[in-house]
């Protein structure tokens, strides 16, 4: 039990009154002492986060050199086994809750922290962390795999797969999506976010490197459960994957959440077979237009030769433009020989000029695009895959 030693804290806040608060409340707050460290940016707290151990972190959210939400996710990543405990105002305390769903272990209110229970908070936080680091070691999970699949590139897969993978964790379930690429990867571009870790730097080790660690190291945390491990962003970093890395990356994800989507590149190679192998469901991603259906076409054979069950493959059909006069769904069903899971609307617009780290099924909710992505989650999730009425 850590109860009487003294517990070591580093406090990230640019504002020095209430840095000099906290200090105060906590040295003379009397109990078992308290070892503070104070830095004023976010950079300087990772680089004494990275040198030193501490068993929890005093995060004010908006610092000078990072804010928001993006500031604990960052400080999450970087300290996933610390108690992290963000301070924030009045106002912003949406923001705290969002950060708590997101894995933070307690907010404090700053105007509140004249409190000498302070100490005593930040004790529970830890205790708290340790006793949740404790279960989840012990459960692990053993999540789905959904993969996906263009009849062709550049049909739209990675929109659909990032907005699914929001869908789904809005749901409440823990959803890793995985951008499978040997080359260059859009998730981050998606997400308007500049990943610290992307998948090559698991693909430039031997399959036994990707233990479970390395890969939660590598994931992006999106929030509310939401964590994405993005395809490669430069050119030095465009590595082949091998079928055995395919393997061990799936093992461990299946391992880390309930859905694992994963977006593989539309020309078949033996590790996406593998991926296709090991899913529960794969779903061809075709643009609803005569290009479309015959590339989707060529491609179904092969895909039907490779799932595990015959009932394991269908089809998401995207309109890119509105005003299609092409084939129904149930006729698209019948020349493609599987289920169709919903006809997506165009999002061009949505998607567009947004600069949100939010996907559009999440900040529009009630458009149609986002609708229809809602109701594929939810097929996609009820158990056997729910196709449209043929
Ligand atoms: N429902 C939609 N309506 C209109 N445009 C869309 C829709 N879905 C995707 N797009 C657009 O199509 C383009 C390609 O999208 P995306 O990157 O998701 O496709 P992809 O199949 O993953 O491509 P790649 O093969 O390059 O990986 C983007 O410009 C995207 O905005
Ligand atoms: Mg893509």
């Amino acid at each position: 039990m850590q109860q009487e030693s003294e517990l070591s804290v580093l406090l990230i806040e640019d504002e020095p009154d209430a840095a000099r608060l906290i200090q105060h409340v906590l040295t003379k707050g009397g109990g078992a002492p308290v070892a503070l460290e104070w830095v004023g940016d976010l950079r300087s707290g990772i680089e004494r986060l990275a040198e030193r151990s501490f068993q929890a972190v005093l995060l004010d959210l908006n610092l000078p050199d990072s804010s928001g939400f993006e500031t604990f996710a960052c400080v999450r990543q970087k300290a996933p086994d610390r108690a992290v405990i963000v301070l924030t105002g009045h106002e912003d305390e949406d923001l705290a809750l969002q950060a708590v769903r997101a894995g933070a272990d307690e907010y404090l209110i700053k105007s509140d922290i004249r409190d000498r229970f302070l100490a005593q908070r930040i004790r529970y936080a830890v205790e708290r962390s340790r006793l949740k680091r404790q279960g989840s070691e012990k459960a692990v999970k053993s999540g789905k795999i959904f993969s996906f699949i263009g009849a062709k590139g550049g049909v739209g897969t990675t929109t659909l797969v990032v907005n699914l993978a929001a869908a789904l964790a809005k749901g409440g379930k823990t959803v890793i999506a995985i951008e499978l690429m040997p080359e260059y990867g859009s998730f981050a571009t998606l997400l308007n976010h500049t990943p610290s870790w992307d998948i090559s730097t698991l693909l430039r080790g031997a399959p036994e490197t990707i233990s479970r660690e390395a890969v939660a190291s590598c994931l992006e945390e999106f929030g509310g459960g939401f964590r994405a491990l993005c395809g490669p962003q430069r050119p030095e970093d465009y590595h082949p994957v091998s079928t055995e890395q395919a393997r061990a990356l799936l093992g461990v994800a299946r391992a880390l959440a309930d859905y694992i989507l994963v977006d593989v590149p539309s020309i078949f190679a033996p590790s996406i077979e593998e991926v296709i192998q090991h899913s529960s469901f794969t779903t061809l991603v075709v643009e609803r237009n005569r290009i479309g259906l015959h590339a989707a076409k060529a491609k179904m054979p092969a895909l039907q030769a490779i799932v595990a069950r015959p009932g394991a493959v269908g089809a998401v059909l995207i309109n890119k433009t509105p005003f299609i006069e092409f084939l129904t769904p149930p006729e698209f069903s019948k020349r493609l020989g599987c289920g169709i899971l919903g006809v997506v609307p165009p999002a061009a617009d949505l998607q567009a000029g947004s600069e949100s780290q939010v996907p559009p099924v999440l900040s529009h909710p009630d458009m149609p695009f986002s609708q229809t992505i809602q109701d594929v989650a939810r097929r996609l999730s009820s158990g056997p895959a729910r196709f449209l009425a043929a």
